[in-house]
């Protein structure tokens, strides 16, 4: 019997955006050349020993060798509940209004099965990150996107929202922003949750970039709005705070109607982190302010280095208040795909075309801090090259 062809979910389905940087990295590395890695957004510093020192103990104990299932490992989710209370002055219960997630990626993309029916609509913003795309695509969503713009500071416009056809049952929004590297203010995460809630959706805030802060500036957190717990669910990383991309490990904080929806979703898909992992991230999460200190000022010094050197060979960026990004327009004739390309052919460095995060981000390069602060200078002279 002949095998029919792909599912058309499937199908239709885009390449994911960095799906072709490690073939390209190896295809290039192979012939020889440098590659300068600027695409994926992984800090590739080190994690903080206390990470490894509870790894290390964690491996040994038998007792954490088990299925995680759910609700994951007590202790993880009481130090979830501390950091949230020193950070945020929220009091969560950690038995029902936190979630532990396998990197936060996978319950935004999941929390589509949780949130649609299939033919309702979702509200995402273009360029975005992709699982905003991804699952409510599976969840046969109809999808609205919203255009992040720079003339409104790459603010989500809550008048999409209103404007969305149907009813929006969810609603992505994720500041600090991947890719624009915009922020918001409390102010304007209440009024998106506010639109949200009054079209009977819910507000999924993707709040990843929450400690990577410059200059003083603070990212607010959906938890200090206010009736967030009814239609709104946030989420957590340690991967980027943390320097822990593959450790795999996040968190999902909401009323306990929706973390329970989520749950239910996750229970057919996984079966929690590794609760060694777990272990891990409470320690880190005991001691998250000793470690951000200077893990924040390393990828400051980043920023001000790479926003100088791409200045210097005439690149017009701002320096973003917060995320590792930088994003600007695309310096050279072409598409931004087109000068991306060029540069990974020409020069061997790799950067992300903001047409790959959605239509609204042609005309855009994004730029991730992944270099020591002396690498920027190579940088800038290949892409002067390229102009
Ligand atoms: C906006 C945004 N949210 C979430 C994540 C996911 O992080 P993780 O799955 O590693 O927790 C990323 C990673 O790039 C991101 O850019």
């Amino acid at each position: 019997m002949v095998r029919p062809g792909l599912p058309s979910r499937l199908e239709s389905l885009p390449p994911y955006p960095l799906a072709g940087i490690p073939e390209a990295k190896a295809r290039l590395a192979a012939a020889g050349r440098d590659v300068l890695d600027l695409g994926a957004g992984d800090p590739g510093l080190p994690v903080p020993e206390v990470a490894v020192e509870a790894l290390r103990e964690a491996a040994g104990r038998n007792e954490l060798q088990k299925y995680a299932f759910q609700r994951g490992l007590p202790a993880f989710r009481r130090s979830i509940v501390d950091f949230m209370a020193r950070r945020y002055d929220v009091e969560l219960d950690p038995d029902r209004e936190v979630l532990p997630l396998i990197g936060s990626k996978e319950g935004l993309a999941h929390l589509a099965l949780a949130a649609l029916d299939p033919g309702d609509t979702v509200v995402i913003p273009d360029p975005g990150y992709a699982p905003y795309f991804g699952g409510p695509h599976f969840a046969d969503a109809r999808l609205e996107t919203a255009p992040l713009l720079a003339s409104n500071g790459f603010l989500l416009d809550p008048a999409a929202i209103d404007a969305a056809r149907g009813e929006p049952r969810l609603v992505y929004a994720n500041y600090p922003n991947n890719p624009t590297g915009a922020t918001a203010e409390l102010g304007y995460v209440q009024a998106l949750l506010e639109t949200t809630a009054r079209r009977g959706g819910i507000l999924a805030y993707d709040n990843a970039y929450a400690e990577i802060a410059f200059d003083g500036y603070r990212p607010p957190s959906l938890t200090e709005t206010d009736g967030w717990r009814e239609n709104g669910l946030e989420f957590h990383s340690l991967s980027k705070s943390f320097n822990m991309t593959g450790w795999r490990l996040g968190w999902v904080c909401g009323g306990a109607e929706l973390i329970g929806r989520l749950s239910r979703v996750k229970g057919f898909f996984d079966t929690g982190p590794y609760l060694g992992i777990q272990s891990a991230g409470s320690a880190v999460l005991d001691h998250a302010e000793a470690f951000l200190v200077g893990q924040v000022e390393r990828l400051r010094a980043r920023r001000d280095a790479a926003v100088d050197a791409l200045r210097s060979v005439g690149v017009e960026v701002e320096a973003p208040r917060a995320t590792l990004y930088l994003w600007f327009r695309t310096p050279a004739e072409g598409s931004s795909r087109e000068f991306v390309e060029r540069l990974m052919e020409q020069e061997a460095l790799l950067l992300l075309p903001g047409s790959g995060l959605g239509a609204a981000g042609e005309g855009w390069v994004r730029a991730s801090l992944t270099l020591p602060r002396d690498g920027y200078g190579e940088v800038a002279a290949r892409i002067a090259r390229a102009l």
